[in-house]
C-alpha cells in the first residue's frame, strides 16, 4: 500500500509522449508571438533582439575585460584574443556575491561589482588600463543596442532595488564614476546564452542555438531579421534571447504542473513567474525534490514520519547533490551518507525512494529542455525550408555539466521531437566570458568602422 502511495506521486512527474509533443507545439506558438510586435497579451516568451548579427569570423583580436554575473559564479576575466589563429588566453577570478547584495539596492550591487573589477585589476597587475568591457548579465534586458540593455526583471536569486526598468550599462558607468579610480569602455551587453553560442560558435561556425541548462534556464538562437518585426531591416539574421523560462507564465502548462510546482513557486522570489524555469533549472529542481519529500513524509512514507527542520530548509538541495544522489555508481550506502551530509537521517528504505524522487524530477526536467529545444530546431528547419538540418547548440551550466543522466534525456527527447533535425550538443568549456569577449571585439571594431 505504501508503494503505491508513493508510485501516485511519482506518477504525476511522467509526461507521456503526447504531453512532450503538447509542450513543443504550445513553445512554437509562443516563439510566434514573441516575434511580433504587437506583443500579444498573453505572450510570455519575451524573444529579445540582442544585436547581435554574426558568428566570429576569426579576425577579432585585442585584450578585452569581461564580467560574467547571473550563474553561480560571478567573474571577472581578462581575455586575450590574437587574431588568424583562433587562440585565445583567459585570466579570470572569482568572486562571491554575498546574499545581502544580491538582494540589497542596485547601488551596492553595482559599487561591489566595481569593487570586484578593482581587485581584478590590481591583482592582474593592470591598475590604470583603459580596457573595453564585454558584460554578461544573465538576465532578461531590453535592447536597443549591443551596448544598452534596460533590466526588465530580475529572476533566479536576485532581487536588488531600483535596476527594474534601468539600462544596468548606465548603472555601471555611473557605479565605476563614483568610484573614480579607472575608466573602462563598455562596449557590449549580452545574455549568457549568448555568450555561450559565441563561445561555442568561435569553434563550429555551424552552432546557431546557444542552452543554458544551470542556475536557471534559457535559450538563444540566430533568427532571420525578417522574421523580427521589432528591429528594421530584412537582410541577414539577428540573435534572439528567447528568455523561456517564463514559457507558462499565461497558464498555458498549468496541465502538467504539480502542487509540488506551485509550492515552489509561491515559496520563490518571483511568484506566478519564469514557470518553465522552475520546473527545469538548477535552482529549483532541489526544490521540487524537497516538496515531495515533506508530503511524502506528511503521510508517514519517509522518515518514520518526522519533518525534521533540515527538511524544512530552503535551498538544502543543491544541483550538486541531486547529481550525486543519482550517480549510478553510487551505492545506496553512500546515498544515505549524502542524506546524513544534508542533515538528513535515513533508512536504506528512505534512500530508495529519495533517489525515485530525484530522477523523476530531473528526468521530467530534461524531457522539458527537449521538448523547447525540438521547437526551435524545427522552426529553424521550416524557416530554412529544409527536409532535413544540422544544428550545433553550444551548451553550458552546472545540471548539463554535473547530472548524470540530464544530457542523454535531453538528446533523446529532441531526438524523438524532431526526428527531421541532426542536433549535436557542444559544451562550452570557457564559460560565457569568451564569447562575450568576442563580441566585444566585433562591436568595437564597427564601432570604429563609423568614425
Ligand atoms: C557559466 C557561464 O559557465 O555557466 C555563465 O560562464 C552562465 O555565463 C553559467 O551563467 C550557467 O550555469 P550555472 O549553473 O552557473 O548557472
Ligand atoms: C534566467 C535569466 C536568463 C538567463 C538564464 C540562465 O532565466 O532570466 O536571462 O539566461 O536564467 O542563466
Amino acid at each position: 500500500a505504501q508503494r503505491k502511495q508513493i508510485d501516485k506521486v511519482l506518477a504525476l512527474f511522467r509526461l507521456t509522449q503526447e504531453q512532450l509533443v503538447g509542450v513543443r507545439n504550445k513553445m512554437r506558438v509562443e516563439f510566434e508571438y514573441g516575434l511580433k510586435k504587437d506583443t500579444h497579451p498573453r505572450a510570455t516568451v519575451k524573444m529579445l533582439p540582442t544585436y547581435v548579427c554574426g558568428m566570429p569570423d576569426g579576425t577579432e583580436k585585442g585584450k578585452f575585460l569581461a564580467l560574467d554575473l547571473g550563474g553561480t559564479n560571478f567573474r571577472v576575466l581578462l581575455v586575450k584574443i590574437r587574431s588568424g589563429r583562433r587562440s585565445v588566453r583567459m585570466y579570470n577570478k572569482i568572486f562571491a556575491i554575498p546574499l545581502e547584495i544580491m538582494q540589497g539596492t542596485g547601488e551596492e550591487l553595482f559599487d561591489h561589482i566595481v569593487q570586484c573589477i578593482a581587485d581584478f585589476l590590481d591583482y592582474m597587475g593592470l591598475k590604470g588600463a583603459q580596457l573595453p568591457l564585454g558584460f554578461t548579465f544573465s538576465f532578461p534586458c531590453r535592447q536597443a543596442s549591443i551596448d544598452k540593455g534596460t533590466l526588465i526583471e530580475w529572476t533566479k536569486g536576485f532581487k536588488a532595488t531600483d535596476c527594474e526598468g534601468e539600462d544596468v550599462v548606465d548603472m555601471l558607468r555611473e557605479a565605476i564614476k563614483r568610484r573614480n579610480e579607472f575608466d573602462l569602455d563598455i562596449v557590449a551587453v549580452v545574455n549568457d546564452t549568448v555568450g555561450t553560442m559565441m563561445t561555442c560558435g568561435y569553434e563550429d561556425s555551424n552552432c546557431e542555438v546557444g542552452l543554458i541548462a544551470g542556475t536557471g534556464s534559457n535559450m538563444c538562437y540566430m533568427e532571420e531579421m525578417r522574421n523580427i518585426e521589432l528591429v528594421e531591416g530584412d537582410e541577414g539574421k539577428m540573435c534572439i534571447n528567447t528568455e523561456w523560462g517564463g514559457f507558462g507564465d499565461n497558464g498555458c502548462l498549468d496541465d502538467i504542473q504539480t502542487q509540488y510546482d506551485k509550492e515552489v513557486d509561491e515559496g520563490s522570489l518571483n511568484p506566478g513567474k519564469q514557470r518553465y524555469e522552475k520546473m527545469t533549472s538548477g535552482m529549483y529542481l532541489g526544490e521540487i525534490v524537497r516538496q515531495i519529500l515533506i508530503d511524502l513524509t506528511k503521510q508517514g512514507l519517509l522518515f518514520r514520519g518526522h519533518i525534521s527542520e533540515r527538511l524544512q530548509t530552503r535551498g538544502i538541495f543543491e544541483t550538486k547533490f541531486l547529481s550525486q544522489i543519482e550517480s549510478d555508481r553510487l551505492a545506496l550506502l553512500q546515498v544515505r551518507r549524502i542524506l546524513q551530509q544534508l542533515g538528513l537521517d535515513s533508512t536504506c528504505e528512505d534512500s530508495i525512494v529519495v533517489k525515485e524522487v530525484c530522477g523523476a524530477v530531473s528526468r521530467r526536467a530534461a524531457q522539458l529542455y527537449g521538448a523547447g529545444l525540438a521547437a526551435i530546431v524545427e522552426k529553424r528547419r521550416e524557416d530554412q525550408g529544409l527536409e532535413h538540418v544540422r544544428i550545433t547548440v553550444g551548451v553550458d551550466g552546472t545540471l548539463y555539466k554535473l547530472h548524470p543522466h540530464f544530457s542523454r534525456i535531453l538528446r533523446e527527447t529532441v531526438k524523438e521531437l524532431a526526428p527531421q533535425c541532426d542536433v549535436m550538443f557542444m559544451l562550452s568549456e570557457d564559460g560565457s566570458g569568451k564569447g562575450a569577449a568576442l563580441i566585444t571585439a566585433v562591436a568595437k571594431r564597427l564601432q570604429q568602422a563609423q568614425r
